[in-house]
């Protein structure tokens, strides 16, 4: 295992969807926080050398037969303060020999919390009653031996702890933001009962992560790196670059299916603000040549991901010698899932350049991997990666190819492009473009009838999707101003030959997904 030698805080995932909420709260107090699966074991936890370690909620119930369990004598063995949130507090009490039972029904959503231990170091600061959020099944009925409550919503156990054994449970959420006061009460955690410092910060990670690279590049090997132009890949490439400068060589494929303008801008770019060593390829006619007459969107996933391993393994080859491929992998991708939740199904297969390194026998560099989305912005800052870059929407890697419905010709291309760019200009300009998480164009393979002038029309529908989100796991579709939406349909039919009609995509996802294929 390798460890970044800061104070750290150990999460156990029971399954709960504000897991990783927790790890950032955590660490937005300056204290490095890591997830591990529930069913770690107590050698390995214990080899984390943890200053505090917290149970996650889950959607389980501890008396389900396959209820996610922690190694018998965990709790006691941690060697340092737990704190059991929800599922995980329900787990201690089980653990420890209270009591727990079903509520008669599953509470869900806002209740006042009233705390009645007021010398709680938990709730040290707070006020004796405050908003908190629920979200259960199962509460406490008997405490575990030499446990106190500390703290109840109506008449029921809400937070309890055992002061001298360092153990502290709360049924409600503290990591969400509709427990107002929620991160006062982490905070308290990690700094009054674990003691921890707070020696940890995104900023600190540049300069660990540079030696990292440098000591793993050695003083003479090679690294190649797969830019697309979005925040992951420039931000890895940036912090490689510090490390290891020039022997590094960024290769950048244009794919036929990027968007208008995008390979030459996002080129000089990178080329001028980062002084990266970059080779642009213009792979263009391979990409569509290859996709010729294909309808079905796997199919095209699969197709433009071996295109890219085939360009970037010609490219590799020309410059010879190279030991290591940089991916910006990042924190939530390596996060190893548990099977609390099942296996997952694969909706659709994302790819960035995965085939690689085992096909050309390359070595990984992944120095956003103990990393968040927002954490990669702040190191890209310091590491002065442009704003147009980091604050760009996420561009899928098979680009357009999944925002044409039907087969990609050179004048589907070109009409989704416009649509596309029309989009982006009435969001900048009306100041919208930062709060939508993406937005574009989808060509729909349809025509309408329409009249322009005096003459009937028969072409085609632009469908616009935009969307709010904060991972891009689930997103609702943004409730654009009237007049932005106005303009732009009135632009695209105007300014982009072929299309006689605009609609406005209103699903969220779930049900539906982001892009259409
Ligand atoms: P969906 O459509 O699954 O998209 O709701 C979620 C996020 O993933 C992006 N996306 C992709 N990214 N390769 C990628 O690199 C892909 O094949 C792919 N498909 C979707 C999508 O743009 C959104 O941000």
């Amino acid at each position: 295992m390798q460890t970044n030698g800061h104070e750290r805080v150990i999460i156990l995932d029971f399954g709960s969807q504000y897991t990783q909420l927790i790890a950032r709260r955590i660490r937005e107090a300056g204290v490095y926080c890591e997830i591990l699966p529930f069913n770690t074991s107590i050698a390995d936890l214990q080899s984390h050398k943890p200053r505090g370690l917290i149970l996650s909620g889950g959607p389980s119930s501890v008396y389900d037969p396959n209820a996610p369990r922690v190694e018998r004598k965990l709790i006691d063995q941690a060697n340092c303060p737990v704190l059991g949130i929800c599922y995980g507090l329900q787990l201690m009490a089980y653990e420890l020999g209270g009591e727990v039972q079903p509520s008669k029904s599953r509470e869900y959503g806002y209740s006042r919390l009233t705390i009645v231990e007021p010398d709680t170091r938990l709730f040290a600061g707070l006020p004796k009653e405050l908003d908190v959020w629920l979200s259960h099944g199962d509460h406490v009925t008997r405490l575990p031996g030499g446990f106190v409550m500390t703290a109840k919503t109506d008449d029921a156990v809400n937070a309890f702890e055992n002061r001298e054994r360092n153990l502290y449970g709360v049924q409600f959420h503290p990591e969400v933001a509709h427990t107002p006061l929620g991160r006062q009460i982490l905070r308290n955690f990690v700094f009054e009962i674990c003691g921890c410092k707070g020696d940890w910060s995104p900023a600190a990670a540049i300069e660990e992560q540079v030696a990292r690279i440098r000591e793993t590049a050695g003083e003479n090997d090679h690294v190649i790196c797969g830019l697309s132009g979005g925040v992951d890949s420039s931000v890895a490439a940036a912090l490689v670059h510090r490390a290891i400068g020039d022997r590094q060589t960024c290769i950048f494929v244009d794919n036929g299916v990027l968007r208008e303008g995008e390979f030459e801008t996002t080129l000089a770019l990178l080329k001028q603000s980062l002084k990266l060593n970059i080779h642009g390829v213009d792979a263009g006619i391979r990409f569509l040549d290859a996709l010729e007459g294909v309808v079905d969107p796997e199919r095209k996933r699969k197709i433009i991901g071996a295109t890219f391993i085939d360009v970037f393994e010609d490219e590799a080859k020309r410059i010879g010698d190279v030991r290591f491929l940089v991916q910006g992998t990042l924190y939530p991708d390596v996060i190893e899932s548990v099977s609390v939740r099942g296996p997952s199904v694969t909706i659709k297969s994302h790819h960035n350049v995965g085939g690689l390194p085992e096909k050309m026998n390359l070595k990984l560099i992944e120095p956003l991997r103990e990393l968040f989305k927002d954490e990669v912005r702040i190191i890209g800052r310091e590491l002065g990666v442009p704003e147009e870059i980091l604050s760009r929407h996420p561009f899928p890697g098979p680009g357009l190819a999944v925002r044409i419905i039907g087969d990609i010709t050179e004048e589907r291309l070109r009409i989704v492009r416009a649509a596309d760019r029309i989009l982006d200009e009435e969001l900048r300009r009306g100041e919208l473009y930062g709060s939508v998480w993406q937005a574009f164009a989808v060509l729909l393979p349809i025509s309408t009838v329409g009249v322009m002038g005096d003459e009937r029309t028969y072409e085609r529908v632009v469908a616009i999707r935009a969307v709010t989100s904060v991972d891009g796991m689930t997103a609702d579709w943004a409730r654009l101003p009237q007049d932005i939406l106005a303009r732009v349909s009135s632009r695209i039919v105007s300014e982009v030959k072929g299309v006689n009609r605009v609609v406005y995509d209103i699903s969220s996802k779930p049900p539906s997904t982001i892009e259409w294929e």
